[in-house]
């Protein structure tokens, strides 16, 4: 059972890190979403505090430390390297934000609850193989996982755990053991040994072609585009 903690002030984190721990919790997440809307406060000044809050948690808890981060840093290897070295053992890929909508007859902001899908996983995927052997964290994806073969796209991204929310939402906790099913049988067809084999084959320093992940492949796509009757 691992804990889930998004805390306000950096009093509340710790106390609650601590009773999640006290609780029999064998890990502990820290979801860090804070939006920041004000023009003067700096992504230097934000970066710094979520560090702050990760070394104050890890200071006063000892079972593994977990950091679920959002995808907007500009510098997100560099965000990456900083909480693994303020103490997390592992980098949850990513926050989903519900987006609000606007309701133009009402005139209020709402918003929806929309699950994932598969095309999710692009973002968590692509930045799990850019920052898999990178950073001193274990990497884990959640958005976008549905079924078996995002599970072995995870692992080959670099990702030592996938985390599923909208599929088990929509088609029930049955489906976890069916995924693990079609995974193993995944497996056994393509002849991997182990899952450990798998996990980072495609990350960014381990494919042959490096600049897939990067904008160089931009142009790939365009060039594909034009050809699609
Ligand atoms: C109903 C619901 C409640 C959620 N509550 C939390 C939460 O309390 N803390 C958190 O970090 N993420 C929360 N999430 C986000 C999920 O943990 C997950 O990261 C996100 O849904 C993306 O995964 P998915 O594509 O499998 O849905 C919630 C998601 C849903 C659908």
């Amino acid at each position: 059972m691992i804990g889930s903690l998004n805390g306000i002030s950096p009093g509340g984190w710790v106390k609650y890190a601590k009773k999640i721990q006290q609780a029999g919790a064998a890990a502990l997440e820290l979801n860090l979403y804070f939006l920041s809307t004000d023009p003067n406060v700096t992504s230097e000044t934000l970066e710094r505090n979520y560090c702050y809050l990760v070394r104050m948690v890890k200071q006063e808890i000892s079972i593994p430390l977990a950091v679920k981060v959002h995808p907007f840093f500009t510098a997100l290897p560099n965000v990456a390297r900083q909480l693994a070295d303020a103490g997390a053992d592992g980098l949850v890929l990513f926050n989903r934000f519900y987006q609000p909508d606007f309701n133009i007859n009402e005139l209020t902001v709402d918003g929806d609850l929309t699950y994932s899908n598969s095309k999710d996983l692009l973002l968590p995927l692509r930045w799990a193989a850019i920052l898999h052997g990178q950073v001193k964290a274990d990497l884990a994806i959640t958005t976008g996982v549905h079924n078996h073969e995002d599970v072995v796209k995870a692992m080959m991204a670099g990702a030592k755990v996938t985390c599923i929310a909208s599929e088990v939402l929509a088609r029930g906790l049955g489906r976890l053991g069916q995924i693990e099913k079609d995974l193993a049988a995944w497996i056994d067809e393509h002849e991997y040994e182990s899952v450990q084999q798998m996990q980072g084959s495609m990350s960014q320093k381990n494919v042959a072609e490096p600049a897939a992940f990067e904008r160089a492949n931009y142009i790939k796509v365009l060039q594909n585009w034009s050809e699609t009757p």
